[in-house]
This record gives structure tokens, C-alpha cells and sequence, in this order.
């Protein structure tokens, strides 16, 4: 046995190396489960209507180090039981929607599953920040089924437009670049740059809905879409109608 500077000996070190690893696992399971749910309504909706309402989707997990932070942050002690409670953020999706009628579509039509358990809903785009950060947040577990149990894995999800997106990429940018304190005639300009994407996203859903509207009257399933397939097999199904 080799003891740490600590305390510590190095083969419990080496023990619970392995075991954050282990409890971490879920986590990416969980990530894997809601990206597929995710690309199965991109997928689907764009057979159905005439665009994808989700222009991106990506994941995260948190780094082990992010985790240690945040448990510092929240005064949660450092076990696999606590941290599983208070951290519910381990497992991260982003959806990135064209417009802001689609961000509640998508968050309808994944609440709506029966294998998804929503446990909290923040609505920052109904009731937006005070610097003016916009997303739908929905933290919602997910059975994954691994080889000895099922387990319920929280996965937070937030989505948002592109413009809300673009805001908060660059808003979390120069937060981290003055360490959480902004200055405050940036932190208004900040303010009025969300403001100018709410207009835009206004703007912009109105004039997609004049577009769809125009569109629906002008083509009829234009089959780009439809697979190439015999024409025998479509003779035999409408045969036996
Ligand atoms: P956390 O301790 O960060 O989880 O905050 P919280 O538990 O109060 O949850 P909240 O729903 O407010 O925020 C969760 C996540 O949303 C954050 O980790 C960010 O990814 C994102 N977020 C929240 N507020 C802001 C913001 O003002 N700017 C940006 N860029 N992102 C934000
Ligand atoms: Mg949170």
C-alpha cells in the first residue's frame, strides 16, 4: 500500500478513479437515448412538413472537473449519492430550433413520450433573464437499460433559436473573459443585442409562416423525399386495397 501526501492510500485513489467512471457511464447512455429520440423527430418532421424545425442538436457531459466545481458552488458534498442528487446537469442536450414556435413543438413532442419524466421546466423565453438570456430549460429522465438494471438518468435539455443561441454563446464568453463581472455599459449593450434578437426572431417566424402558408397552396408533395423503389412492389399494394 502506498500512502498519499493526504492520507490517502494510491490504490483507493486508483478504486474510485474507476469508480467515477462507473458513475458517469449512465450519464453518456443517458445522452445517447436523447440524441436518438432527438434525431428521430428531425428526421420524421422533415418527411412530414416541408422543413426541419431543428437546425442543430449537440451534447455534452460535464467534465469531472466542471462537476467538482459546481459541487463546490452548491455545497454538495463529495459522494456518488449527493452528487446524483443536487448535480442534474451531468447529462447536457442543446436543441437549436429555427423559430421560437418550434422550440415548445419539440420540447411538446419529447415531454409527450411515455418513457420521459419531466421533473423541472424553466421557461426563460416566456420569462427571459434580467441580462436577457432566452431557452426553453426542461430537466427530464430517461430509462436507460444497462445489463444487470434500469436506471432513470436526469438530462437537461435546453432549447433555444438560432438567435437565442447566438446570444448566449457570446454572452458566455464575456462572462467568462470578466470572470462573472461584466461591466455594465456592456452588460447593457448586451440587454439591447438580446432585445435585437427577439425582433429578429419575431421578424423571422412571421415571415417563414407567409412563406409555409404560400407554399402549401403552390405544391402538393413535390416526392423529393420518396425512395426510389419497384414499381411491382407499388402494384401489389394497390392491388390488394
Ligand atoms: P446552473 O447552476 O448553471 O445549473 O444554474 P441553475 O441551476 O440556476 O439553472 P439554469 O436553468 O438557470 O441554468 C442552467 C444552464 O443554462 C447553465 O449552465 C447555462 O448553460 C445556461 N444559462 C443559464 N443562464 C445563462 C445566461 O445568463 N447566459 C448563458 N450564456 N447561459 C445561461
Ligand atoms: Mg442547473
Amino acid at each position: 500500500m502506498t500512502e498519499s501526501l493526504d492520507g490517502v492510500w494510491a490504490e483507493d485513489l486508483a478504486h474510485y478513479r474507476a469508480e467515477f467512471t462507473r458513475f458517469m457511464m449512465p450519464y453518456q447512455f443517458g445522452i445517447a437515448e436523447m440524441m436518438t429520440k432527438v434525431n428521430i423527430l428531425k428526421d420524421e418532421f422533415t418527411h412530414i412538413h416541408h422543413y426541419s424545425p431543428i437546425e442543430h442538436v449537440a451534447s455534452r457531459l460535464k467534465s469531472p472537473e466542471s462537476l467538482l466545481q459546481k459541487a463546490y458552488r452548491k455545497n454538495c458534498p463529495i459522494t456518488f449519492d449527493d452528487l446524483a442528487k443536487q448535480i442534474v446537469d451531468i447529462a447536457g442536450v442543446r436543441i437549436t430550433c429555427s423559430f421560437i414556435k418550434d422550440t415548445y413543438r419539440i420540447a411538446d413532442m419529447l415531454t409527450g413520450q411515455n418513457d420521459i419524466t419531466v421533473t423541472e421546466v424553466r421557461d426563460y423565453i416566456a420569462a427571459p433573464k434580467p441580462n436577457g438570456y432566452k431557452s426553453l430549460h426542461i430537466l427530464a429522465e430517461i430509462p436507460v437499460f444497462m445489463s444487470d438494471r434500469v436506471q432513470q438518468v436526469p438530462v437537461e435539455l435546453q432549447i433555444r433559436t438560432i438567435a437565442m443561441d447566438f446570444w448566449a454563446s457570446l454572452e458566455h464568453k464575456i462572462y467568462y473573459k470578466y470572470g462573472g463581472n461584466i461591466p455594465p455599459s456592456l452588460l447593457e449593450e448586451l440587454t439591447e443585442a438580446a432585445e435585437a434578437a427577439n425582433k429578429l426572431d419575431v421578424k423571422m417566424e412571421r415571415l417563414h409562416e407567409e412563406f409555409a402558408a404560400a407554399k402549401a397552396e403552390s405544391d402538393f408533395a413535390d416526392g423529393q423525399l420518396l425512395l426510389p423503389m419497384p414499381i411491382e412492389l407499388l402494384e401489389s399494394l394497390a392491388r390488394r386495397r
